[in-house]
């Protein structure tokens, strides 16, 4: 165990609201251990940023941690050169221009295609009728698998997120996870004689044709899954209500004042939808006056590093005028998001202009609480809103 100091934390006060105790580590203990998380925990920016990229230190390569057991062994868990290989292998799926030619036009056709559904209605549970399908809809073309239900790809992606967070090992979550990737192994064994044999962009068709291993072709299919769901849902369900609770920052987007992508980064910023991300002690190591043993447990908060006042002036405030530059909401080391491009499309390009254009009015159910929790990953749960419906 770390010699960092010794934090004791509420643990469901911290799932409800995580920054006031970030705040108070930043500012008393920027490197504490915390024991009711198990793990030495960094909360700077400037520790983060900078270890982040000390992998022969801060290492991803957990052979016994529970991704790597109930997911397979994906590029997230790996580091070097089996992970950069791994990583330009999937370059072709998910690079800007592939997002820009390839994927955007994809993602409008669901989103006008998800609210041509429900617009009528005129009032819905906004996470549950647009946000969760969309980014079900998007990861579905992204991966390859469009043979799934959006219902089972956000099901499938909880199952495995809750399944290696399961450190106190229940038994039923941890047969939710083999259910979802049972499920995901079965999609794709239809999906490879398909793909195999023509030129496709997705993740799957581009690992076939360089010749990835099967077993690193499903591992890194169940991380984009366990990645690539909930964090867009969340980063639009929570833009769209920072933005109904800001309605002066609003006008500045729809009077085209300020370009949607600044919306997704700031709100990425203040609510980061990944708030922490895990790291293996590999050797001795020293930052200040905290030592830290081989194999011990780290966490990289990135959710407090968004938030650091050293770098970010009323740190606490939803601001899209703000310069986001500094924001590593995506990471800040060789493992950076490699869906950020896809997610930006999703989100900015497509995403919030095309909510805002069609729910006219769009507003907030007066009287229907919001409830938002998390702090590994952090989200709405729902989103009550109205409109002025055009039928
Ligand atoms: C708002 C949306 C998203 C956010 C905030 C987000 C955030 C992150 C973060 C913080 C990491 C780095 C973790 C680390 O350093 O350990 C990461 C990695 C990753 N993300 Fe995302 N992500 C998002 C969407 C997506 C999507 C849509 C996909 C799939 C297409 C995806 C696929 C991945 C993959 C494959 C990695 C691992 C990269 C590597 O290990 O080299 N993410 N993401």
């Amino acid at each position: 165990m770390s010699t960092a100091p010794r934090i004791d934390i509420d643990v469901a006060a911290f799932w409800h609201d995580p920054y006031p105790t970030l705040a108070r580590l930043r500012r008393d203990a920027p490197i504490a251990f915390v024991p009711q998380l198990g793990s030495t925990l960094l909360c700077s920016r400037e520790d983060i940023f900078v270890s982040e990229k000390q992998i022969d230190v801060f290492s991803s390569h957990q052979p016994q941690g529970l991704m790597n057991k109930l997911m397979g062994h994906n590029m997230m868990r790996k580091d070097g050169e089996s992970h950069l290989n791994e990583r330009k292998a999937i370059f072709p799926a998910i690079s800007p221009k592939t997002v820009k030619a390839h994927w955007t036009a994809r993602f409008q056709a669901h989103a006008d295609r998800i609210l041509d559904e429900f617009e009528p209605a005129g009032a819905c549970d906004f996470v549950r009728e647009f946000a969760l399908p969309f980014s079900a809809e998007c990861l579905k073309s992204i991966t390859g698998l469009t043979n799934m239900r959006f219902e089972d790809m956000n099901a499938w992606s909880q199952g495995m997120i809750d399944g290696i967070a399961n450190y106190v090992g229940d038994a039923a979550t941890e047969a939710r996870c083999h259910a979802a990737t049972s499920g995901i192994d079965a999609a794709i064994d239809d999906m490879v004689p398909v793909l195999r044999n023509r030129e496709d962009r997705s993740l799957l068709g581009v690992m076939l044709a360089c010749g990835m291993p099967m077993d690193s072709v499903r591992a890194n299919i169940k991380l984009a899954i366990s990645g690539g769901q909930n964090e867009p849902r969340d980063a639009i369900a929570g833009a769209v209500w920072a933005l109904l609770t800001h309605p002066a920052q609003l006008k500045l987007l729809t009077d085209g004042a300020v370009p949607w992508i600044q919306a997704f980064e700031e709100y990425a910023r203040w609510i980061s939808p990944i708030g922490m991300s895990p790291r293996r002690i590999a050797k001795p190591w020293t930052i200040r006056d905290v030592e830290f043993e081989p194999d011990e447990r780290v966490f990289l908060m990135f959710g407090s590093a968004n938030r650091d006042e050293k770098h970010f002036e009323r740190a606490g405030e939803f601001d899209v005028r703000r310069d986001t530059g500094k924001s590593i909401a995506f990471g800040a080391g060789p493992h950076f998001c490699a869906g950020a491009w896809a997610s930006r499309a999703m989100v900015a390009d497509v995403g919030l202009p095309t909510v805002f254009a069609r729910l006219r009015n769009l507003r907030l159910v007066d009287g229907e609480p919001v409830r938002i929790g998390g702090w590994a990953f952090r989200g709405l749960l729902n989103l009550p809103v109205a409109w002025n419906s055009a039928v």
